[in-house]
């Protein structure tokens, strides 16, 4: 079986968790997509992991683990987290392979991210200022753009950075009278990303194929979320990657019709880090209750997340424009102790309901949430690991979702770690 996982909301869903249970019986874990703006917890044996460029299966020792030519690799956070995974015991010594296509984030990437979004202030984005915007432009740009396998060519590197540096600097100054970064510098950096680095990278998309003729099983492990993708999300408020499972094709070069279940994974509620219009926010007591319980706090950037209800308008878009089967819902113990929880059934848009998602934020800004209420439970259910042992109100809740996403929950997340998970 190949599986896909892919994020229904606007990231966090809790992609890490659910691809590290099923890397257990997986060959393969792929991510495609993103860069180190992607913040995914794995949670086993008593330790948490918080892993940003390395897929999630990293923290099995037998998973091969794969960085394919859409991700944009940060080299010095993916160095930092191979040491760190080094230091717990963790080799990826012959099962880590990163594309050779993928393109590098570098200090002027990061640089720029933070001084575009300084500038814009209030019309910020709220990004991770991690580069991947200024990244993802440089490739589309072509002309700027420096990839996994410049770092074999050393010599022509330093010419080529040389040049890149000196056009990025006069547009820093420019723009945002920034001061000028150093060539020499980065270029010196780079010497050790290609020493650290250059044995883990590969022609990828040749070794996935090899790996599916073989007979080997493939997770593709989504990053950020379906509301995210750049061109199916609530655009400018998105990231700069298809982060729907519409950009795994593309991004890793395998087709989506080797894939045999799209895993879409939703929390029981909904959240949100950044700027961008949220219809079934609760910016009120609710959502610090749900923050509170859910431990609501950015994986990557620490920023408090906004929280609201359970909106089935969104997520059944994700749901089919995504291609998905079946969804893991994530954090249903965070709700224990609500009297009520709603769940967003339509947008009423200028007078008319609609229950199809408008990804263009102008509508989406005026949609009003039309809710639907289900009674709440007491019990704190981080325990249980049977549905049927799971209070009568949240298995409600919980088929109610499936009627109005059409589609099966197969997995309850009940906490953080991999035994609090209920499979049906
Ligand atoms: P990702 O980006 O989709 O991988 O999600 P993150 O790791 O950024 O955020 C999810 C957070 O929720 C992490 O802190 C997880 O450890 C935690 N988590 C995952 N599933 C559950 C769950 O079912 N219940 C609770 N309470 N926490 C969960
Ligand atoms: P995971 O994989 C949640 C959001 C940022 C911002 C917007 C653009 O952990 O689910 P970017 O840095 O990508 O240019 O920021 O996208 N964002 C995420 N939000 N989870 C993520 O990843 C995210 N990656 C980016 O907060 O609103
Ligand atoms: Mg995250």
């Amino acid at each position: 079986m190949n599986c896909c996982v892919i994020g229904l909301q606007w990231g966090d869903e809790g992609k890490g968790k659910v691809v590290d249970i099923l890397a257990e019986s997986h060959d393969i874990v792929v991510r495609y997509s993103g860069g180190a703006n992607a913040g995914h917890t794995v949670v086993a044996g008593g330790e948490k992991f918080a892993l940003h460029l390395l897929p999630s299966g990293s923290v099995r020792p037998n998973v091969g683990c794969v960085i394919a030519n859409a991700v944009v690799v940060d080299p010095e956070t993916l160095l930092k987290e191979i040491e760190g995974l080094a230091q717990r015991d963790i080799s990826l010594e012959g099962r880590l392979f990163i594309s050779e296509n993928a393109h590098l984030v570098l200090d002027y990437h990061k640089a720029e991210d933070r001084l575009r979004e300084e500038s814009l202030g209030k019309n910020k984005i709220g990004t991770t200022i991690r580069g991947i915007g200024p990244c993802y432009a440089d490739k589309v740009g072509r002309s700027y753009a420096l990839r996994m396998s410049d770092l074999k060519e050393l010599g022509k590197l330093k010419d080529r950075l040389q040049k890149v540096v000196e056009y990025k600097n006069k547009v820093f100054a420019a723009v945002y009278n920034a001061e000028p970064l150093s060539a020499d510098e980065i270029f010196e950096k780079c010497k050790l990303y290609a020493d650290k680095l250059l044995g883990f990278v590969t022609d990828t998309t040749g070794l996935l194929h090899g790996a599916i003729a073989e007979g080997k099983s493939i997770l593709f492990e989504g990053a950020q979320g379906t509301l995210l993708d750049l061109d199916h999300g609530t655009f400018p408020f998105v990231t700069s990657s298809n982060s729907s499972s519409l950009g795994m094709p593309a991004g890793c070069g395998v087709p989506a019709k080797v894939v045999d279940k799209f895993l879409g994974v939703a929390k029981a509620y909904t959240t949100r880090v950044g700027g961008g219009p949220f219809p079934s926010e609760q910016d009120n007591e609710t959502g610090q209750y749900i923050r509170d319980r859910g431990n609501e706090y950015g994986t990557t950037t620490g920023r408090p997340r906004r929280c609201g209800w359970f909106d089935a308008v969104a997520a059944s878009y994700s749901v089919t424009i995504g291609a998905i089967d079946s969804i893991a819902l994530m954090h249903l113990d965070t709700l224990s102790g609500l009297k009520e929880i709603k769940i967003c059934r339509a947008y009423d848009i200028g007078g008319e309901q609609t229950c199809f998602f408008p990804s263009n934020i102008t509508k989406l800004s005026q949609a009003k949430p039309v809710y639907e209420s289900v009674e709440g439970w007491d019990e704190e259910i981080t325990e249980v690991s049977d549905f049927d042992k799971l209070p009568a109100n949240a298995r409600n809740y919980i088929k109610r979702i499936e009627e109005l996403t059409g589609r099966p929950v197969t997995m309850i997340g009940v906490g953080p770690k991999r035994e609090q998970t209920i499979f049906r």
